[in-house]
């Protein structure tokens, strides 16, 4: 989609569609003006009971000549209570009223008070993925009718450079995305590693893929635990994105990658939507698609390592019985008294290999626990870290994208329902805080002076209604959030 900014006025904007937002208050300047250069818009605001709220709107046919041929008039609400996420959800919105016009699409919104480059960013990128659609699966597709430029009316010169990244970084959501809303039939462990190879091989960043034997060799037992049972071979997979120049930070981002997670012999049953556990990799799309950004920016400084032990979770002769006793690559011994607490042992050999890369920080996102969607709901991501500085980055960086993150404790008594009579530790523990105890898990596998954080995306990795810049699906959940943060530190 091509981005720019327009200095025309409501009177000179040239285009097919126009989308103007309106503040509560506005009766009488913004709105008179704009009623003024369509007439029988003021009628119909009227007929409607227009009055501005957040999420009214309405479409305008102004067939005059030289008119754009649709209006879309959106209300915003009070001013004081708008702010980037008002403005994102507007824009979505304008995007979706638009659907049907080709060509250029222009959007006037009250700018004022906010940050000119970050409102530039965060408009732009609602647009774009609010218009994102998937046909890949179907036989006949329909070729949409969208606009295919946008133009941003009214904000300051300056604010063309927050434009720039724009495409990038929708790209890496749409990656995400697809890789997480296509079934376990095509994105199996070996597509991932494919996904990686492609990434590698268009923007130039390294790739080590790690087989069975290799892994084996380095004792990954949690992890090959896991994939026993699959007739689909492991991926270790590790790319690496290094800066010009000389490297400041070194990084890590893990994902959980199960292509497919059906429980194991604790199968899922009953309401625990097995059929919607292709989504189980939405960690390791969110990784990918974060270093698809990253690649296309360039940021300076900071290399950053992308790890992803990718395998599926399924049930035969050879899987896993609950009862098992595994030993992950650092010798710790773990009873596996849940088959279906998959993630967090891939999770626990791709943390120990993620920490000998002597990162300054590692962070890992994962579809870790029903637990967390029980706590936090769909609009909000759970977060634990050992580090406050980097949970507040972290904290930071959601909230420039505006994806909802919530901090969570590490409570070190609820270790204790990890004890096992034989091994180390269980892989599970009570269910009440059951992804505090899962955070917990993981914290054994990360080295204690290494600042690290862990995501769980289970319930924002998907959306099944769609909401503000999500079409219903795949959300693409993580992608601006580590871009944001990875940049953040470039110098
Ligand atoms: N992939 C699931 C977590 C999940 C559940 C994600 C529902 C999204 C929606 C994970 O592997 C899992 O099965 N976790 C178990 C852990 C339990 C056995 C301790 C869970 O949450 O039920
Ligand atoms: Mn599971
Ligand atoms: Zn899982």
């Amino acid at each position: 989609m091509r981005l720019s900014l327009s200095s025309a006025g409501l009177q000179d904007w040239n285009g097919d569609v126009l989308a103007v937002g309106l503040l509560k208050t506005e009766e009488n300047s913004s709105t008179q003006a704009l009623c003024t250069q369509f007439p029988g818009l003021e009628a119909m605001l009227e007929l409607q009971d227009f009055k501005g709220k957040p999420g009214e709107s309405l479409v305008l046919h102004p067939m005059r000549e030289g008119a754009p041929a649709r209006l879309i008039v959106l209300g915003l609400g009070e001013p004081e209570s708008l702010g980037l996420d008002g403005l994102r959800k507007a824009a979505a919105k304008a995007a979706r009223s638009a659907i049907g016009c080709t060509g250029k699409l222009g959007l006037l919104l009250p700018w004022d008070g906010l940050e000119p480059n970050s409102a530039a960013c965060a408009v732009a990128e609602a647009v774009r993925l609010a218009l994102y659609t998937d046909q890949r699966f179907r036989k006949d597709t329909d070729p949409r009718r969208i606009p295919d430029s946008l133009e941003l009316i009214g904000l300051p010169a300056q604010a063309a450079a927050g434009l720039n990244d724009v495409n990038a970084h929708c790209a890496g959501v749409e990656l995400a995305r697809e890789l997480v809303a296509a079934p376990p039939n095509h994105v199996t462990p070996a597509a991932l590693a494919d996904t990686a190879a492609q990434l590698a091989r268009d923007h130039g960043l390294e790739l080590k893929v790690l087989e069975r034997a290799d892994c084996e060799a380095r004792g990954m037992g949690a992890y090959l635990a896991v994939s026993q049972g699959s007739d689909l071979d492991p991926k270790f997979i590790h790319l690496v994105y290094r800066p010009q120049g000389e490297v400041k930070r070194r990084l890590a981002l893990v994902g959980k990658g199960l292509t497919f997670d059906s429980g194991g012999y604790n199968l899922k049953v009953g309401a625990a939507q097995i059929d919607m556990m292709k989504f189980d990799m939405g960690g390791s799309a969110a990784v990918l698609g974060a270093m698809r950004s990253i690649a296309e920016r360039r940021p300076q400084g900071v290399e950053v390592h992308m790890i992803v032990a990718a395998c599926e979770n399924m049930v035969n002769g050879s899987a896993v019985h609950p009862g098992d006793i595994v030993k992950a690559a650092n010798g710790t011994t773990i009873e596996i008294n849940n088959t279906d607490a998959e993630g967090r042992l891939t999770l626990a050999d791709a943390l120990l290999y993620a920490c000998e890369q002597k990162p300054d920080a590692v962070v890992d996102l994962a579809t870790l626990t029903g637990a967390c969607v029980i706590a936090l709901g769909d609009e909000m991501a759970g977060l634990w870290s050992n580090d406050d500085a980097l949970a507040e980055a972290l904290d930071t960086a959601a909230g420039a994208a505006g994806e909802g993150i919530w901090r969570m404790p590490l409570r070190k008594s609820y270790k204790d329902g990890l004890k096992s009579l034989l091994a180390d530790m269980k892989n599970t523990g009570p269910r009440p805080g059951g992804s505090i105890t899962a955070a917990l898990f993981l914290q054994d596998f990360v080295e204690s002076d290494i600042a690290w954080a862990h995501i769980d995306i289970a319930g924002t990795v998907w959306s099944d209604k769609g909401r503000g810049l999500n079409p219903a699906g795949a959300t693409g959940y993580g992608v601006r959030t580590l871009v944001n943060w990875v940049c953040g530190q470039a110098n």
